[in-house]
């Protein structure tokens, strides 16, 4: 048999034959596909900017750069995330904070960011773990509180197209970072965006992307003539093709596919795992079942609330038990995997910061017993109901 993994990508002819068609046009980067995608996202998301990047990591930089992290300043993050939520800060000086999980959604315990804001907080980088998606209003109303002026980048590498009581993944953030990676929902090969309705962090997050150099004759200091460019700060080269975004325009006509049938998918675990006593399923986010309704057929229309599982992670009983299983799953060909070593405990987080283990219980029981399963939306019936058989021998 096949080995199955966590995720995978979905490429199909029409994807093929975009990326052929732009390889023989006369663009292959700094083209007119790379507006498009990025348009298409942005109206997807009932958002005025987006700028594409090489990745998402990249995204993450040019993000916390457009909302003015600084050298010495602090921002906030999710221990259980992959290291990029942070990184993109350290790039620029920033010092790394986090708060503790919410023992049921895996995203940041709002109730403890309070605590943790400080004089020099400038940032929270909440992530949407999964595709869960994270309240951002609630801690927009945390930051209001306090009257100081901090940003919310919101990492929604797992989470595009997700909506929680009717507002989806760019509402209440200041910027929201989105990654194209083989495993996620739309795919560039490598990938990544940022959404924004802030005008003034679009024009940084393009001079950013492209060595902080303007062509812009608006922008410009001087015009010596129509040769004329200028490097006004320090950029990269953070740039992504246009093969990459004529995929990511046809990958994007099949996303609300993808989400539909991940949501199918989680409901299949679900009915199929709940009477399991020693599995710990994920929080359902959407109380009733809206699979059933006619007009939710492939996201026609969209429910209020939507979970966009990028993963689907079970949590065993403890340690011993998830290494166990998750040995196990990979001896029957299941490629299971886990997400995340908390990123406290990373040893450059631990050497740079002096974060140490017990700083973070809730994420570091959760990353002890936690293993995802595979979610993807090409998984077969036979796939999901052998993965299935595979879990309920697993302690006979
Ligand atoms: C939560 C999260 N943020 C950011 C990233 C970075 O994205 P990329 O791999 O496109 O650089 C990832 C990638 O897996 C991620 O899972």
């Amino acid at each position: 048999m096949k080995t199955i993994s966590y995720g995978r990508q979905f490429i199909d002819e029409d994807d093929i034959k975009t990326v052929i068609e732009t390889l023989k046009s006369d663009y292959m980067t700094q083209g007119p596909k790379i507006k498009e995608f990025e348009d298409k996202v942005a109206e997807y998301h009932s958002c005025k900017y987006a700028v594409a990047f090489c990745n998402g990591t990249a995204a993450l930089h040019a993000a916390y750069y457009a909302v003015g992290l600084e050298k010495g300043d602090e921002f906030i993050t999710s221990p259980i995330t992959f290291a990029a939520s942070g990184n993109g800060g350290l790039y620029l000086g920033g010092v790394s904070k986090f708060v503790d999980i919410d023992k049921d959604t895996y995203n940041i315990d709002i109730s403890k960011l309070s605590e943790a804001i400080t004089e020099k907080t400038k940032v929270i980088t909440p992530v949407s773990l999964a595709g869960y998606p994270v309240d951002l209003k609630a801690i927009r109303e945390i930051i209001e509180k306090t009257g100081k002026n901090i940003k919310i980048i919101h990492d929604a590498a797992h989470a595009i197209g997700a909506k929680r009581d009717g507002r989806n993944i760019v509402d209440y953030a200041d910027v929201t970072i989105l990654s194209f990676h083989p495993v996620k929902h739309v795919t560039t090969g490598e990938g990544g965006m940022v959404l924004t309705n802030n005008e003034e962090y679009y024009k940084k997050l393009c001079l950013f992307r492209t060595h902080g150099i303007t062509k812009n004759p608006y922008e410009l200091e001087e015009n010596q003539g129509a040769w004329y460019y200028e490097m006004q700060d320090l950029g990269y080269n953070y740039r992504i093709t246009d093969m990459q975004c004529a995929l990511g325009i046809t990958q994007m006509n099949k996303l609300n596919r993808s989400i539909y049938k991940r949501n199918q998918i989680a409901k299949f675990y679900e009915e199929q795992l709940k009477d399991i006593e020693w599995l710990k399923l994920p929080l359902r986010y959407f109380s009733k079942d809206w699979l059933a309704e006619e007009k939710y057929k492939d996201l026609k229309e969209k429910p209020e609330n939507l979970n966009s599982y990028h993963l689907f992670p079970i949590l065993l009983e403890n340690a011993e038990e998830r290494k166990r299983f998750f040995d196990y799953m990979r001896e029957n060909n299941i490629f299971v995997q886990v997400h995340y070593i908390p990123l406290h405990l990373m040893p450059y987080y631990r050497k740079k910061f002096g974060f140490k283990k017990g700083d973070f219980p809730v994420a570091e029981n959760y990353y002890s017993r936690e293993v995802s399963l595979p979610m993807y939306p090409t998984l077969t019936k036979e796939e999901l109901e052998y993965i299935i058989k595979v879990i309920k021998k697993f302690r006979i």
